[in-house]
């Protein structure tokens, strides 16, 4: 049966992925060994799937579906640039979420266990919202890039914010050319 590689995510409006791209374009600047997001594919995933039966899709999201009305909307501002794992030895360059992250995590717990209930692994690792702007491909220009992400969070004290309503299936297809993302589909977090 042919697989579809799936996460699911929280997309942002054009407004505010243009805003936190023009932040990242002062990044860009920095002379580092950087592979950027492109500014259509800022997204804050939520969960990676990885391959999943095709067939498989249209249950996934009726498993998740019913519960994940509880936590409702959740208002989220964007601030800071950070690195994963450490400023000292950076691999991913993100920007932070902060607001109602409570309801993000509660979400986040219901959504998992709703893929347990699939047959999904459970994310161990301590689930840390973020924007991921790029990931480093080598340490050259790191120290740099982390003196700038300094001065640029002294500016930017707020990038933008955004009342998340839905929690969304994307498909990742990877090409030549860098990743190209499909909506499938989304589930409504308004409670009913
Ligand atoms: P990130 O934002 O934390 O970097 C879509 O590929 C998203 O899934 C990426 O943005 C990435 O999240 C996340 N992801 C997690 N594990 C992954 C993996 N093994 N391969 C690709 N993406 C992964």
């Amino acid at each position: 049966m042919s697989k579809k590689r799936l996460f699911w995510a929280i997309n942002l409006p054009a407004e505010l992925k243009s805003s936190i791209a023009g932040w990242q374009s002062m990044l860009r600047r920095v002379p580092a060994d950087v592979k950027w997001v492109e500014e259509q594919n800022l997204h804050l995933t939520m969960k990676f799937l990885g391959d999943v039966d095709a067939g498989r899709v249209e249950t996934l999201v009726q498993a998740v579906q019913p519960r994940m009305a509880q936590a409702g909307p959740a208002n989220l501002d964007f601030a800071g640039i950070g690195f994963f794992p450490s400023a000292g030895r950076p691999r991913v360059i993100w920007v932070g979420v902060r607001g109602e992250v409570r309801k993000i995590n509660l979400l986040k717990e219901n959504m998992e266990m709703a893929m347990a209930a699939f047959g999904l692994p459970h994310d161990n690792k301590k689930f840390s919202p973020h924007l991921t702007l790029g990931r480093l491909r080598s340490a050259r220009g790191a120290g740099e890039l982390a003196q700038k992400a300094v001065t640029i969070s002294e500016k930017a004290a707020l990038m933008g914010s955004v009342q998340v309503t839905t929690l969304d299936l994307m498909e990742s297809k990877l090409t030549a050319r860098g990743p190209h993302y499909t909506l499938l589909a989304s589930v409504n977090l308004h409670r009913v």
